[in-house]
């Protein structure tokens, strides 16, 4: 029997927090024209997977094999392995992988989810992946928003970190890895368009997902449709944990 492949849009399968997302990507992924897939520092799968179920083929890029090898298993499981493809590398220098596989004429979707915060240089990061786009190909970006992480700080009872975050200033300096950028949407907007992308409408991505307590059973469902009503709209949006833009390849 084939795989029942998950409904991005009611989402049963896939994480209430990145609803918004999944919705952004829905008119392209459920459309039934099996697209050509770059995930960027997909990590396990968590959108490879589920895309490829919807028939898409899948092309991961992520410097962790330890990832690379869940993610092989994970697609594996849901009887997809044949449509996801690992790649080791990096997303500052995709130009030296072999991302074309006998197609020359680029991606139809790029996604760059949770990425831009670690790589070297975001922007060198979105132009590698631009790149690898057909004209006329999208790309889907996730990143981190700096006032969900100032609350987020504060919150959790570490005003000044939470302040740190706020200025702009790294909340622990004294560890030896560098901190972890964090975004604001004229900053996720300015990056985009530096790119040569054309950007969509950003949106809010776990406005509310990732503060409520697990013991609150809440209806999912009805986090879910919270979500996607809260995700274009300030001033809520504003205070998400992550920001999304769906942008275009000229
Ligand atoms: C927070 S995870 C995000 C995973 C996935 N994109 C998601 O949204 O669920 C960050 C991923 O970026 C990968 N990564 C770290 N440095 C990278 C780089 N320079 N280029 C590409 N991916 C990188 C990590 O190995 C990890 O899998």
């Amino acid at each position: 029997m084939p795989p029942t492949p998950p409904d991005p849009s009611s989402g049963e399968q896939l994480p209430v927090r990145t609803a918004a997302v999944w919705a952004a990507l829905d008119p392209l992924v459920a459309a039934g024209t099996p697209l050509r897939v770059l995930d960027v520092g997909g990590g396990s799968g968590g959108f490879a997977v589920p895309l490829a179920r919807l028939g898409h083929e899948v092309t991961v890029v992520d410097p962790s094999a330890d990832a690379l090898a869940t993610l092989e298993r994970r697609a594996r499981t849901a009887g997809v392995g044949g449509r996801v493809r690992g790649l080791q590398g990096d997303g500052d220098q995709l130009h030296e992988l072999p991302l074309d596989e006998g197609h020359d004429e680029g991606y139809d979707l790029g996604l760059c989810h949770a990425v831009l915060e670690v790589v070297d240089d975001p922007a060198t990061t979105l132009g590698e992946i631009t790149r690898a786009l057909r004209p006329g190909g999208r790309v889907s970006v996730v990143t981190a928003n700096r006032a969900g992480a100032v609350l987020t700080r504060a919150l959790g009872g570490h005003p000044k970190e939470a302040l740190a975050l706020l200025e702009d200033r790294d909340p622990v300096p004294a560890r030896t890895r560098p901190a972890r950028r964090r975004f604001t949407p004229a900053d996720l907007l300015a990056l985009v368009e530096g790119a040569g992308l054309r950007a969509g409408e950003w949106r809010g991505v776990a406005v509310v997902a990732d503060l409520l307590d697990t013991a609150s059973g809440a209806d999912p469902a009805a986090v879910r449709r919270l979500e996607l009503a809260l995700a274009g709209t300030s001033p809520y949006r504003d205070v998400a944990a992550g920001l999304h833009v769906l942008a275009s390849r000229p």
